[in-house]
């Protein structure tokens, strides 16, 4: 059976086991279209956006590609303690970075109460524009939205990052399920227990989650090459979401400084954080990310932080100032060689072809 014949391609209808993670707040509709158009499943990472802002991008999608595509939610939108969080709050997680906004020449921004996007005004659009695969993380999303997927035909795609998640993903009847490891850039999305009580390896937690969910399970986390993904087939997963070797390519959504820290070894060390949006995630360590998980800080609940962080982000962007600027990866950075889409997946293809072919000489000359 050849590696890319198998549950997933069959249940997507794709060519490559290969997802290209949505990369939420950093998507682009060039990139997603691009893998899909290659042959695997590129992803848009919607959660961010208001739903018609969303029902454009579907638009724009189906213009660049008629291949299935995932938009990607997060059915958890906000932490409890955002719509409460007060102006006194503000000043207080201000007050770690208001010094770098002034010395970078911006004014420090003032306190708006939180305005919140709904998760199932999210998912409305998505049932209505029937998208072909609808994931998500950050937990389960109400039964009348998945039984409205199933009967439009939507393939639902849940992320776990422990067995536990897994599990209870499986009994919601979702599709597939994205096993995630600590390793990778990006949110954790945990939501059985707390994102810090959930931290497991890729190689811990891929076989035990195929071990105990009979669905087709999709590896995530520091895949970053052929042998990440022959590795991740051999730990029982039928395909694998890659992120951080998308970020450098010219059509995906991050800034010139980020798409060049990965390339050119600045994100030799990453880190978790709450620092950048509240919630915990793993992106480049710079001097920013260290202050901020000082355990002094002050932390406002997602997104607040991330909006407040947006401040410094986009003075720091324009001024040149890496070291202020959150930049998301996974641990598998240094890996990400190209900036073309068809270069990547053409070597991922090639190099697991023969790996494979490899392994299977292992086993005849045993
Ligand atoms: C910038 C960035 C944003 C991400 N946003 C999302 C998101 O909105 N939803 C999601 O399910 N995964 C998100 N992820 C995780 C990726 O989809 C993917 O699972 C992960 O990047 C795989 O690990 P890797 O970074 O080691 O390749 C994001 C990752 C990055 C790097």
């Amino acid at each position: 059976m050849p590696w890319n014949k198998n549950r997933v391609t069959s249940r997507l209808g794709i060519k490559y086991p290969i997802v290209q993670g949505p990369l939420g707040g950093l998507a682009s509709q060039r990139l997603t279209a691009a893998v899909s158009n290659y042959g695997g499943l590129g992803s848009f990472g919607a959660h961010g956006l208001k739903p018609q802002a969303i029902r454009e991008v579907i638009g724009e999608l189906r213009s660049i590609t008629d291949k299935p595509f995932a938009i990607n939610l997060w059915v958890s939108m906000e932490d409890d303690g955002a719509f409460v969080s007060d102006a006194k709050a503000f000043e207080r997680s201000l007050a770690h970075i208001s010094g770098h906004i002034t010395t970078l020449g911006g004014k420090p921004p003032v306190f708006t109460p939180y305005s919140a996007i709904r998760f199932e005004d999210q998912a409305r659009v998505i049932i209505d524009e029937k998208v072909p695969v609808f994931s998500f993380i950050y937990g389960l999303p109400p039964n009348e939205i998945l039984d409205e997927c199933r009967r439009m035909g939507i393939i639902l795609i849940g992320g776990a990052t422990t067995v536990d998640e897994a599990k209870a993903l499986a009994d919601a009847g979702v599709d597939l399920v994205v096993a995630s490891g600590f390793e990778a850039g990006g949110h954790r999305g945990s939501f059985l227990r707390c994102s810090d009580d959930s931290l497991n390896g890729t190689m811990a937690l891929v076989p035990q989650v195929s071990d105990a969910i009979s669905l087709p399970v999709i590896a995530a986390g520091g895949i970053a090459d052929g042998r990440g993904i022959v590795a991740a087939l051999a730990l029982g997963a039928e395909g694998v979401q890659m992120g951080t070797i998308f970020l450098p390519c010219k059509e995906s959504g991050a800034s010139e400084r980020h798409r060049y820290a990965i390339l050119s070894g600045g994100a030799a060390v990453t880190a978790l954080t709450r620092g950048f949006t509240g919630r915990l995630a793993r992106g480049i360590e710079n001097q920013l990310m260290v202050e901020l998980n000082a355990p002094e800080t002050s932390i406002l609940p997602y997104p607040l932080q991330r909006q407040l962080i947006r401040n410094l982000t986009s003075i720091a962007e324009s001024s040149g100032h890496d070291e202020l600027i959150p930049m998301w990866s996974g641990q598998s950075a240094n890996l990400a060689k190209s900036t073309d889409i068809s270069e990547i997946l053409d070597s991922l293809v090639q190099s697991v072809s023969e790996i494979a072919g490899r392994v299977m000489l292992w086993g005849e000359n045993g």
